[in-house]
């Protein structure tokens, strides 16, 4: 693999629904929610009988134990390095056994490696958690929170969160792009099915906000067509595969403009570009430790060119003084 590589394009939306933060309240730790697949599954699918995980070497070699994590990556993965900036602890994959008591304060994490928006996105994975479950866990969640702090706190805690959803990539190399001639590309030209991945996506999000969250960060779909595996399947030159970068860029374009309602206080997208000295990717679809706290930085301190409205550093501190 050639370095430098470019990570281009890594779109990120904050999607903050609406901000209803108490004025009197002392400060506290703030509890972190993660959705999706294998970009920030940090284990659930250790505890399932699936073929997508990340539990053999040389997974989690730069973690201080040198093992396997559950983690597509070599060392933390995006959910962590915004734990670090939380000043917490990195959340539990839903369905550790360790997720019990104040372990529950500091959040949980849904995600699940292949899956979709579409359910039958990754089913040649077998058993992972779709999204529609990973909501049904959040709702679980809840009612394990509310059974250990109150209904009232457990309302506050959830709705004062930071929630991460970063689905998408799967819908295409792992169900549209997976074979030629698939059966989603059978029903659906590439513009249809992105629309119809964005109406379900807005589904998702709108459950999300049933369910409490009102702080919510949205990151688009990156550059599927410059994943090594995507180049060695369908690059001749080294050029990035022309038919996913179109998708992403499909997917970017829509998304922009269908979670621009004006019912959402706050709602944006990033576009731009990174270059790394060193390796971006870790495996075939996966970014490394260092492109990952790359990404994060973005997410804290980007510019309106990778994340907007508002990067997170300037929404927190909106926290704070809306607090004080
Ligand atoms: C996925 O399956 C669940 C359960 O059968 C269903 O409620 C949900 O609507 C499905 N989602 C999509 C996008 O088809
Ligand atoms: C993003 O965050 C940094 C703080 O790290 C801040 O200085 C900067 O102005 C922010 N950018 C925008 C556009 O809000």
């Amino acid at each position: 693999m050639a370095s430098p590589l470019a990570l281009a394009s890594w779109p990120v939306l904050v999607l903050s629904l609406v901000m209803t933060i108490s004025a009197t309240r002392v400060e506290a730790a703030t509890a972190f929610f993660v959705f999706s697949d294998s970009l920030v599954d940090n284990g659930n699918n250790n505890y399932l009988a699936t073929t997508a995980r990340a539990d053999s070497p040389p997974y989690g070699i730069d973690t201080p134990s040198r093992r396997p994590t559950g983690r597509f990556s070599n060392g933390k993965n995006i959910p962590d390095f915004i734990s670090d900036a939380l000043c917490s602890e990195p959340t539990l994959p839903y369905l550790s056994p360790q997720l019990q008591g104040n372990r529950l304060l500091v959040g949980a994490n849904f995600a699940s490696a292949g899956i979709g928006i579409l359910n039958d996105t990754g089913i040649q994975f077998i058993n992972i958690i779709r999204m529609y479950q990973q909501l049904q866990y959040f709702q679980q969640y809840q009612n394990r929170l509310a059974d250990h702090v109150g209904m009232d706190e457990a309302q506050r805690i959830v709705s004062e969160a930071l929630v991460l959803i970063t689905v998408g990539g799967n819908n295409f190399v792992n169900n549209y792009f997976l074979v030629p001639f698939s059966g989603r590309s059978q029903q659906f030209s590439l513009p249809d099915y992105v629309r119809n991945l964005i109406s379900e996506y807005r589904k998702i999000l709108m459950r999300l906000y049933e369910l409490g969250a009102r702080k919510v960060l949205v990151t688009s779909t990156g550059p599927m067509g410059c994943v090594p595996a995507e180049l060695a399947m369908r690059s001749s030159n080294g050029e990035c595969a022309a038919e996913l970068q179109r998708a992403a860029g499909l997917i970017y374009y829509i998304e922009d403009s269908l979670l621009r309602p004006r019912t959402l206080q706050w709602c944006g997208i990033m576009y731009g570009g990174i270059k790394l000295e060193e390796y971006a990717f870790w495996d075939a679809f996966h970014p490394t430790e260092k492109a990952n706290g790359i990404i994060v930085d973005m997410i804290l301190n980007g510019s309106p060119t990778y994340i907007t409205p508002i990067n997170l550093t300037t929404l927190f501190a909106l926290d704070t003084v809306i607090r004080a």
